[in-house]
């Protein structure tokens, strides 16, 4: 079994993701990491983001099994994986790996932007997990601020902001909501009632394909 579950910055679509795969027994791959490590292989050596050839092979060297999500967290990489993932290439060169994730038994939930429009278009079950952006932007500011008790909500409410127009505009793979996928809008739920809405949903769409 394929679950794709999509939606933007700070939707909630990771805790989601891990919860939903504990609970069906499936592997994880939140490939937002994915583009934050090919960020961060450019920012440790001081490349810049601008360069798309480097971006390219930093890609093509990603090993998912390396994935070091303490280091990948942060406001720095998640915007910079925002810039380097609107290289088609860089897309391209992560597109196998995922898939061979999702096809491995005994399947998977991936989280992303682009899991039920491109990656995995026949998965069993989609969903886009949203919220509006001042949740969002609360959300994310109540996570980082344990780190930086000087961070203000308006410069992340601005980073949410930001990063939603350049994943949404750009030309390959835009995050969108599939056609098939069930729109779950967390804004005002928990981390519980959200798993609890998502259950449903799932349920439902599992149902209705039997
Ligand atoms: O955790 P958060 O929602 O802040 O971001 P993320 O899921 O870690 O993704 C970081 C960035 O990677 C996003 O802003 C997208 O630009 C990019 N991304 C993507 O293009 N396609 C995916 N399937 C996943 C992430």
């Amino acid at each position: 079994m394929i679950i794709a579950v999509d939606g933007p910055a700070a939707s909630g679509k990771g805790t989601l993701g891990k919860r939903l795969a504990e609970h069906y027994g499936l592997n994880h791959l939140d490939t937002g990491l994915l583009y934050r490590a090919v960020a961060r292989a450019l920012l440790d050596k001081g490349i810049p983001l601008q360069d798309a050839h480097a971006a390219h092979e930093a890609a093509l060297r990603l090993d998912f099994s390396q994935l070091d999500e303490n280091r990948l967290r942060g406001r720095e990489a998640g915007d910079a994986a925002s810039i380097v993932s609107a290289y088609p290439a860089v897309r391209q060169a992560l597109l196998e790996g995922q898939r061979r994730f999702a096809a491995t038994p005994p399947g998977a939930v991936l989280d992303g932007r682009d899991i039920g429009t491109v990656v995995c278009p026949d998965a069993d079950a989609k969903l886009f997990v949203t919220a509006s952006a001042e949740t969002r932007a609360h959300r994310r500011w109540l996570e980082l601020s344990a780190q930086d008790p000087a961070l203000a909500y308006d410069s992340v409410l601005e980073d949410i902001r930001r990063r939603d127009a350049r994943d949404s505009e750009r030309a390959t793979a835009p995050m969108k909501q599939a056609e098939n996928a069930c729109l779950l809008d967390t804004t005002g739920l928990d981390k519980e009632a959200a798993f609890r809405a998502a259950i449903d949903l799932i349920e439902a769409e599992l149902r209705r394909i039997q």
